[in-house]
């Protein structure tokens, strides 16, 4: 795609209206790059600071079969954070900037993850509601016009299910208990309802970014539209366990074809994201530590490579 540079960002538009999709070493505008690096940087972000609220029930789970499952979802995570630091990476962002952006404050992660898990039920509600609401945003992403953010989502959200799935099985274990279980239950989504609707963004119209990643097929549907389907989803799923969505507001609205529900509280949401949440500094102390910790990996393994590199100049040099 040659030409003038108005003609370049028409001609990119048009190959994304045409459904193309544009990978690394294609011309893109730089703010498409730099939109692409923060929404995919930041995604990792959450899926590494993830961890940490629900690896602090690893060694506290109920049973061996509830530690394995819980184990192999963290351990997803993680996975989950790597390949998408490798998917911004495709746009040139180095992973140290990325990972120091993190650790200074500079990138966000999802609010949701600063608050704390005091109860077992917690590791439930997060799968269910958490990983729920992740898997409504994802399942969109695997259209996104970037190939390798779309590419890298169609993994991730399979394993996505199976997460949203065992944190559904949690629940409903607890709901279908004891009469304390079944108020464990009800305790925990009283805390995860608000914040898991929080984690769609914004409402349409507070959106700074959600316009133009709409136009250039980054979001193929906005923060609002999301959030919606995900509450319609969740709803029947709460009433089945014979829970109660703590909004006063929530009705079925027959016109609509959707539920109506109450004011999300905007201002504790900024308050999180700005950093004051309940668990904000403890996840990045907790991330520094964990870094620095594993700063000796990371010196081995780049010796290695470099050893490996003379080794095979100097074979190279040899033939
Ligand atoms: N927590 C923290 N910050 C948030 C946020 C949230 N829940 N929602 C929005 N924001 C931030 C945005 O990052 C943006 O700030 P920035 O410009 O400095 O980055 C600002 O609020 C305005 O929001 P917009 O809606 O205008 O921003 P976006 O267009 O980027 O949309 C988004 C926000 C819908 C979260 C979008 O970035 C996105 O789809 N990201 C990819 C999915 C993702 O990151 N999900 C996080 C959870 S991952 C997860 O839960 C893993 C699972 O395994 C548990």
């Amino acid at each position: 795609m040659m030409g003038t540079n108005v003609s370049l960002e028409e001609n990119f538009q048009a190959y994304v209206d045409g459904e193309n999709k544009v990978e690394p070493k294609d011309w893109m505008p730089e703010k498409y790059r730099r939109t692409l690096i923060r929404q995919i940087s930041q995604h990792a972000h959450s899926e590494i600071i993830g961890m940490q609220p629900e690896a602090n029930w690893i060694t506290r789970a109920p049973s061996l079969r509830a530690k394995l499952i819980l184990l192999a979802k963290v351990q997803d995570e993680a996975g989950h954070g790597l390949y998408l630091y490798s998917a911004a990476e495709t746009l040139g962002e180095p992973r140290e900037t990325m990972i120091s952006d993190l650790q200074s404050g500079k990138a966000k992660y999802s609010s949701i993850f600063n608050y704390p898990t005091p109860s077992w039920a917690d590791m439930g509600t997060i799968g269910w509601l958490v990983d729920g609401a992740a898997i409504q945003n994802q399942v969109m992403l695997t259209r996104t016009s970037y190939g390798p953010y779309a590419r890298a989502m169609v993994k991730i959200c399979k394993e996505e299910s199976f997460h949203q799935r065992q944190g559904y099985e949690v629940v409903m274990k607890l709901a279908q208990g004891t009469p304390e279980q079944k108020a464990m239950a009800q305790e925990s989504l009283n805390r995860w309802w608000w914040p898991s609707l929080m984690m769609f963004g914004p409402s349409d119209d507070e959106s700074p970014n959600s316009a133009q990643s709409m136009k250039w097929k980054i979001k193929r549907k906005s923060n609002d539209t999301l959030r919606q389907e995900f509450v319609d989803k969740t709803v029947p799923q709460v009433e089945y366990l014979g829970l109660t969505v703590p909004d006063s507001d929530l009705k079925w609205n027959e016109a609509r074809g959707h539920y109506d529900f109450g004011v999300i509280n905007w201002d504790e949401f900024y308050n999180v994201v700005q950093g004051n949440g309940p668990c904000n500094k403890e996840r990045i102390a907790h991330h520094v530590e964990a870094h620095e910790e594993g700063a000796w990996v990371r010196e081995a393994a780049n010796a290695f490579a470099q050893k490996q590199a003379q080794r095979k100049k100097n074979t190279g040099a040899a033939a």
